[in-house]
């Protein structure tokens, strides 16, 4: 799988070990959760027939890298992989059980933006980055967000809401 075709602002992340650890984080991610294909997974559970994870992790970081052009306070590399990665715990959260995906033992007891966050930090990668995907969702209420994790914040939450708003 080539995740530059997946995911195509992944080139746009100018540190080459930095892009590296991104992939190695979805690598790990899939082998953890079995998974052969990102296209077999939902972007929410919470949401029925809701669009491909692909789509929307697509979606948001579209979105997060419109604004971090705009500003000059975001570092838009941090911005690009913590937006790429802000739901990869969902690899672990959700498993495709007899053809369906559902929520994994995992996934009952960790929620993804925790277990996203481990797997960033095995990696190696910086706390910006692990900040983003730890606080991306209701989690991040209860520590500071960086500038670039406020900004997935929102993002994810404005491809949710109006994915929720259109169904
Ligand atoms: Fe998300």
């Amino acid at each position: 799988m080539n995740l530059e075709e997946v995911f195509p602002l992944l080139a746009e992340i100018k540190d080459d070990g930095l892009r590296r650890k991104v992939v190695q984080c979805y690598e790990m991610a899939m082998q953890r959760g079995g998974w052969k294909t990102l296209d077999d997974i939902p972007f929410t559970l919470l949401i029925p027939d809701a669009y491909p994870y692909v789509q929307h992790v697509n979606n948001v970081t579209a979105m997060a890298y419109a604004i971090g052009k705009k500003r000059e306070d975001i570092h838009m590399d941090v911005l690009i992989a913590g937006a790429l990665l802000h739901d990869v715990g969902k690899l672990l959260e959700y498993e495709m059980r007899n053809g369906v995906v559902t929520k994994s033992s995992l996934g009952t007891y960790i929620r993804h933006p925790v277990s996203g966050a481990a797997i960033a930090m095995e990696v190696g990668l910086d706390e910006k980055v692990v900040n983003i995907i730890a606080a991306h969702s209701k989690e991040g209420d209860f520590v500071k967000r960086c500038n670039e994790a406020i900004v997935v914040h929102h993002c994810d939450f404005i491809d949710f809401e109006i994915a929720r708003g259109i169904q």
